[in-house]
């Protein structure tokens, strides 16, 4: 969804709306979690598209200090400050309806996740967005890049491996989407990826399908 930002806000306040997303509010087994709660080290995660709020209320509350949610859609943005407020998370989860392009952090932090939403950043905009992201991590902070089909994004993650230092890399068996039938569809095959802006450390763990 490219276009302006007023466009995109527009496009998917109205998925959200028809409940398109909906497939996304209940997600307390994901992969990516384990990630973000070993890299921030109780500390800060900033969460770009973080959309209805599954992330911020489904990681365990003891293992980070605050969490920062940042997405387009400002129905998205409501149903994730209201289902914070339901499970009492209000005093360590904020949330603020806007664009990737635009938002200014206001202070660094120690992940800085992605998660399903690096894909609709077009392309060449995607380094120069992590390259101003990046003066908001922390001295030892990550990115965290999580991409539901890995291999119809495979652009995108071969962009991301070339211009970043990899410090962890998982894809998941391929599987096969909740409630499809075999052979129905083509499985998808998640990545998550975590990477340094700066820094030596390599490490890469995959889970050949
Ligand atoms: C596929 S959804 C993923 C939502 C959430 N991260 C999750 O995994 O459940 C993609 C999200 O990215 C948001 N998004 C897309 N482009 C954006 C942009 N330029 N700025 C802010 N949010 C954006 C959308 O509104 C949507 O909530």
């Amino acid at each position: 969804m490219w276009g302006s930002t007023k466009i995109r806000k527009h496009l998917w306040n109205r998925e959200f709306a028809k409940g398109r997303w909906n497939c996304l509010d209940e997600t307390p087994e994901d992969c990516v979690y384990c990630y973000v709660e070993k890299y921030c080290k109780g500390g800060s995660i900033l969460d770009l598209g973080c959309g209805s709020g599954n992330t911020g209320n489904e990681l365990d509350v003891n293992k980070y200090q605050d969490y920062t949610g940042v997405d387009v859609s400002d129905v998205a943005i409501q149903k994730a400050m209201e289902r914070t407020k339901r499970v009492g998370r209000c005093e360590k989860n904020h949330y603020f309806q806007s664009d990737i392009y635009t938002y200014l952090p206001r202070k660094k932090y120690d992940v800085i996740l992605f998660r399903d939403s690096i894909y609709y950043i077009p392309q060449p905009r995607i380094d120069p967005t992590l390259d101003r992201y990046s003066n908001y991590l922390t001295e030892h902070g990550v990115f965290i890049v999580r991409i539901f089909d890995g291999e119809n994004h495979a652009r995108v993650v071969s962009g991301i491996e070339h211009s970043f230092e990899i410090a962890e890399k998982y894809v998941s068996p391929n599987t096969n989407l909740a409630g499809m039938k075999q052979g129905e569809a083509k499985p998808n095959r998640e990545e998550t990826i975590v990477m340094r802006s700066q820094g030596s450390m390599f490490l890469e763990r995959t889970i050949a399908p």
